[in-house]
């Protein structure tokens, strides 16, 4: 392997922001965590963390806050539950259960207030210590051959940068993003994939967006970010924004952003988790075809679905 291939040093831990407050879920999230919303049968947090398993990163921090605690038990251990289904004969189960546990070795810092996303990352600076870290966002589901954060992690350990996970949107979406400008690197084989950053502004109107590569929840963030968290104003919505941050480490150090393979669900908003809901149906062997079928059967109008006989499946 070349030298310039081993930039990076090795990755040891992902940052797992969940203290959010969830409002777009209201009320279904007054008293459960947005995070533990399952797709199908598998909670939003439960594909984040699989990720970063898959990826080879063996330790997870969360960023918890009040209210969230059955996530702390979801990563556990749950010896009454395992002892019952033991007891009905139900060992698939039960391993499955099991195995939710011994996915990654994790550990909880509480963020007191919501106060946004970069103020979450910066909660978890004693536990990261001074090194590399990663950051996922389970709102953003990703499907995809190669593990998202795997991909991220080949320009990491190619430049031993920063780098965040980046996807074209339509001009009409950008403002819902942090939007990137930036040069696409040609010397190596990233078939157009990967951009050295040169600015990014954080939710754009669609007339003043310099590009339409916008930043997903997927990044790989030297420590120097934390250095900028703290010292970065609170902007838009008093929240401290990763972004703003971000931006003020590119004075100092270069960024990279990477197009990555894959589809990308954003079950943070009402019509992305149903689009994920579905999709991700459709493909499970044990649900799909019957699935399917039954979406079929629907005669879809404007008014609403409609079985052939005109009745409500
Ligand atoms: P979002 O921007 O989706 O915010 O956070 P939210 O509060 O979860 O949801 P809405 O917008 O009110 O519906 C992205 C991720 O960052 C975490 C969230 O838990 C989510 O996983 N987050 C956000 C924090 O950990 N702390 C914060 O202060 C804000």
């Amino acid at each position: 392997m070349a030298q310039e291939e081993i930039a990076g040093a090795p990755l040891r831990t992902a940052v797992l922001p969940v203290a959010g407050l969830g409002t777009r879920f209201l009320p279904a999230t007054k008293a459960q965590p947005k995070e533990m919303l399952p797709i199908v049968d598998k909670p939003l947090v439960q594909y984040a963390v699989e990720e970063v398993a898959a990826s080879g990163i063996p330790m997870v921090i969360f960023v918890t806050g009040r209210g969230k605690e059955a996530i702390e038990n979801h990563f556990d251990v749950s010896f009454e539950l395992e002892h019952q289904l033991a007891g009905r004969g139900k060992e698939e189960l039960r391993s499955l259960v099991r195995a939710v546990a011994g996915l990654a070795k994790v550990c909880y810092v509480r963020q007191q207030q919501a106060r946004g996303l970069g103020d979450a990352i910066l909660t978890a600076r004693g536990l990261v210590g001074d090194e590399p870290f990663a950051v996922v966002l389970s709102d953003d589901v990703i499907e995809a051959p190669v593990p998202c954060l795997r991909q991220m992690m080949k320009v990491y350990a190619h430049y031993g940068r920063s780098v965040v996970a980046i996807q074209r949107v339509s001009h009409r979406q950008v403002s819902n993003y942090g939007i990137v400008q930036g040069v696409p690197e040609s010397r190596h084989h990233w078939d157009g994939r990967v951009f050295r950053i040169q600015n990014m502004v954080e939710k754009p109107s669609p007339g003043k967006a310099p590009s339409n590569l916008a930043i997903i929840g997927r990044y790989i963030l030297t420590p120097g970010v934390f250095h900028q968290l703290a010292t970065t104003q609170p902007g838009a919505g008093g929240e401290v924004q990763l972004t703003d941050a971000m931006r003020h480490l590119l004075e100092r150090e270069p960024i990279y952003g990477c197009v990555f393979e894959g589809q990308r669900y954003d079950a943070g908003d009402k019509l992305g988790f149903l689009k994920a809901t579905v999709e991700l149906a459709l493909k499970r062997p044990d649900l799909g075809s019957d699935f399917r079928k039954y979406l079929r059967s629907l005669l879809l109008s404007r008014s609403g679905p409609r079985s052939p006989s005109g009745n409500r499946p």
